[in-house]
């Protein structure tokens, strides 16, 4: 079996099962390495004053990490910069608060540069190459500068987003050229997968050779869709494990009486949580009957304090989730509960477990590994039920969810209502078509047809280039 190695921009090596709190990225590619031996390169999160390039190894559960420490103004113009403030945005269809600095271009070149270079001496002949997410589009363009010939994959986790919005993108082309260096490029749904497709053919002069490839700029490009998925049984194990029961417990006790909904989101603006709050606030003024039978969990760990954009969701929620419980609460009740913090993934799981309704509602998602964790958690004869924003990629798979539309107050009001009035049969029924696709379509799926797919492009596929 060939080697893999795995780049990212973030690096979160396993440290046990269980205990992580890191994002559904990370525990995928964590998944995924612990069955190949290679590598996961990527940035250590730490900066240092001036870039050394200096190789940090560990060697954690399995999987052999490397990562180099970023300089102040790489995190500026790379990170918080071209990836945060660029890319980020405008593939969630947020052309509003894009922003376009020439300063973060650079530095997006500059930093892809330096991954490059620091990783090609650990680069051998056989090893499949597999890139990862916005961060790192050019990165197979420096490394085939640099002389690597290995076969190169590339996986975006977010939307691709339709050609009107990637045409605003100054240097779009560019952009998309350096996708052209690798061998085999993911999506995470048809629709991604298509948008892509069609900038390619009607920006970039490009043609739809088949199904799966499409060649431009004189390349040919494997192209394929792969819905990432979770390690479902493992998480199901983990929702019955000590420290879950403890946390289900301490829910449950606290929750007495009433119904809980629960959501789980990095604290970012695509993921619909002042339309999910303002939603549940429809819902509570047009049910007083159901009112103080339900409250409301969300927890939203702070995410890329760096960027503005960030700091200023953050305030309107405060505000919001105040104004809420300002109108609606009692002596014994608050309907918001709202936290910041980051909690380990079996307390997580324990969460998940004991909420009712778990509501999921990003305005743009690539996928949502919550949605799936959350089916994967339940009860299998008692299960809470999922409501699910039509616009997360998870919504191709979990077709049994309440599939609802989340700039919708109303629609999400209404799925609330008619998750939290669902009979047991209706919820078994719905639980076991979800769990059954969270359990077949997982990350072992998700690895195992990529690599098989980026091990099986012949190479050089340029060669097919018409
Ligand atoms: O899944 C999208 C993604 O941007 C990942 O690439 C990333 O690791 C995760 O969200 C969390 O974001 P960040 O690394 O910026 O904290």
């Amino acid at each position: 079996m060939n080697r893999l190695i795995v780049v990212s921009n973030r690096v979160n090596p396993p440290g046990g099962r269980g205990e992580q709190s890191v994002g559904g990225l990370a525990m995928a590619l964590a998944a995924a390495l612990r069955e190949y031996s290679g590598i996961w390169f990527g940035w250590s999160g730490r900066t240092t004053p001036k870039f050394t390039g200096q190789l940090q190894v560990e060697r954690v559960d399995g999987v052999t990490a490397a990562t180099i420490d970023l300089e102040p103004a790489d995190i500026d113009e790379y990170y918080n910069g071209y990836a945060n403030k660029t890319l980020w945005p405008l593939f969630h269809y947020r052309l509003d608060i894009t922003a376009y600095d020439r300063s973060f271009g650079e530095g997006y070149d500059r930093v892809n540069r330096r991954f490059a270079e620091t990783l090609r001496p650990l680069i051998e002949p056989d090893d499949l190459v597999w890139i990862h997410d916005y961060h790192l589009i050019p990165m197979a363009r420096e490394l085939r500068r640099l002389g690597v010939k290995n076969r190169i994959g590339f996986f975006l986790h977010i939307p691709w987003p339709a050609h009107q919005l990637v045409v605003t993108l100054p240097r779009h082309r560019q952009l998309v050229q350096a996708l052209f260096d690798y061998d085999l490029i993911g999506f995470q749904t048809a629709e991604y997968l298509q948008a892509f497709a069609e900038y390619v053919t009607s920006e970039a002069g490009g043609k739809q050779l088949d199904e799966a490839h499409l060649s431009a700029f004189g390349r040919t490009v494997r192209t394929q869709v792969f819905p990432i998925g979770i390690d479902a049984a493992e998480f199901a194990q983990i929702a019955k494990s000590p420290a879950a029961r403890r946390t289900y417990d301490i829910m449950t006790a606290h929750t007495v009486f009433r119904q809980m909904i629960v959501g789980v989101d990095r604290l970012d603006y695509s993921k619909g949580l002042e339309e999910r709050f303002i939603g549940f606030e429809r819902f509570l003024a047009g049910n007083p009957d159901m009112r103080r039978e339900v409250l409301m969990l969300q927890i939203a760990p702070l995410s890329r304090e760096g960027v503005d954009t960030y700091q200023e969701i953050r305030s309107r929620l405060d505000a919001l989730s105040g104004r809420i419980n300002g109108e609606f609460a009692d002596i014994d009740w608050n309907p918001v509960r709202y936290v910041n913090k980051n909690y380990r993934r079996d307390e997580l799981a324990g969460v998940y477990r004991a909420a009712r309704v778990g509501l999921v509602t990003p305005l743009r998602d690539g996928m949502n590994l919550v949605a799936k964790e959350y089916v994967a958690a339940q009860d299998p004869d008692d299960p809470g039920v999922l409501v699910l924003s039509r616009f997360a990629g998870a919504a191709n798979q979990l077709k049994a969810a309440l599939i609802v539309n989340p700039n919708s107050p109303e629609e999400i009001a209404e799925a609330l209502k008619q998750a939290l009035s669902m009979d047991q049969g209706e919820r078994i029924r719905r639980w076991r078509t979800l769990y059954d696709s969270v359990r077949r379509e997982d990350v072992s799926s998700w690895r195992d047809t990529f690599v098989g797919a980026l091990a099986d492009v012949p190479t050089p596929l340029a060669a097919l280039a018409s």
